[in-house]
């Protein structure tokens, strides 16, 4: 549905945007993930035709960016970073003159806007002044906006931001519900808002491609394997030499704690050695109290790849 091939931006002397390739496939939820400046608004605005590219190509259900602008905004629904809302007119007045403005049909115009003001959750509000509305309903106002010439792409730029955790659990539940009928590309730079609600990463930073894969690919495939934490009651010394014995274990850090010990032990690749190192307490007859493996977050990797130099 999307498609992106060495797209390239500079502003004046800013490279913002550099060789950047994705294609984005039809009814996936992709999320644009990378820090302040990583290129993410600039990216979402050429696909939306609302500036070229310096050079690249990308289209958007088979429609070229560049060439073929209006057949590419009839397919996508825009929410831009900051939402442009008139503050002084009611939601069904605004959502009214939006549908006119995108050339909605007249008579399917009423029950569209009831659709979307349905689909968002606000039909409650519908007659509401906009300047009223707490920010997470303004948003779904922004929200309602984008799907009123029901497009088949949504290009949403950090749809929570400045929400509260609440409104922020709603709104990303309204983005997943979206996401069953639209083929979405969100961005955002909060991490488990992509573990949330995208079945797909792209990661980039500084214009650039760093990483892109599902978010469980991403987290099996960060290097260093699994770390466990153990709390054993035993001889630190003998336990110690024990679990460093166990193959596969590079590292065994202890710190003693009078009859209770705790370690944290390093193991390579994917391997699973809790069973190994349950079985080598057990052995000694040590006892266990806890054994717990802690796996890399998306925030692990997120740095590792945000902040390697280049
Ligand atoms: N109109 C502009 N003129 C000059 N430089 C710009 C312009 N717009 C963006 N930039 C620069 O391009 C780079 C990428 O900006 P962009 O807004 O795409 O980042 P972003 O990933 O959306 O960041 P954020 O998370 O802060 O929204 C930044 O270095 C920014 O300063
Ligand atoms: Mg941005």
């Amino acid at each position: 549905m999307i498609k992106v091939e060495h797209l390239t931006k500079s502003y004046a002397n800013v490279l913002a945007v550099e060789d950047v390739s994705f294609e984005v496939g039809e009814g996936e939820i992709v999320g644009l993930l990378g820090p302040n400046g990583a290129g993410k608004t600039t990216t979402m605005r050429i696909l939306t035709c609302f500036m070229p590219a310096t050079s690249g190509t990308a289209s958007v259900a088979g429609y070229d960016v560049f060439t073929d602008s209006l057949n590419v905004r009839k397919q996508i629904g825009y929410l831009p970073e900051n939402v442009p809302l008139y503050p002084e007119m009611r939601v069904n007045e605004y959502l009214l003159f939006r549908a006119k403005l995108k050339k909605v049909p007249s008579k399917e115009r009423n029950s569209r806007i009831q659709e979307c003001l349905e689909r968002c959750g606000i039909r409650e509000v519908e007659k509401q002044i906009i300047g009223t509305l707490s920010k997470g309903y303004r948003q779904r106002v922004g929200l309602a906006d984008t799907l009123l010439h029901d497009p088949k792409i949504l290009i949403l730029d950090e749809p929570t931001i400045g929400l509260d955790p609440n409104q922020i659990r709603q709104i990303r539940q309204l983005i997943k519900a979206l996401g069953e009928k639209h083929t979405v590309l969100l961005s955002t730079h909060i991490l488990p808002e992509v573990e949330m609600i995208c079945g797909r990463v792209i990661i980039i930073n500084r214009g650039k491609v760093v990483a892109m894969d599902t978010p469980s690919n991403l987290l099996t495939s960060l290097k260093g394997g699994a770390t466990v934490h153990l709390e054993v009651a035993g001889k630190a010394e003998r336990i110690k030499s024990a679990l460093s014995a166990i193959p596969g274990v590079t590292k065994v850090l202890g710190s003693e704690n009078g009859d209770i010990n705790n370690f944290v032990v390093e193991a390579d690749g994917d391997k699973d050695i809790r069973e190994d190192i349950f079985k080598c307490i057990v052995k000694n007859n040590w006892i266990l109290y806890e054994l717990r493996r802690e796996k890399a977050s998306l925030e692990d990797i997120f740095h590792q790849i945000t902040t390697q130099e280049s």
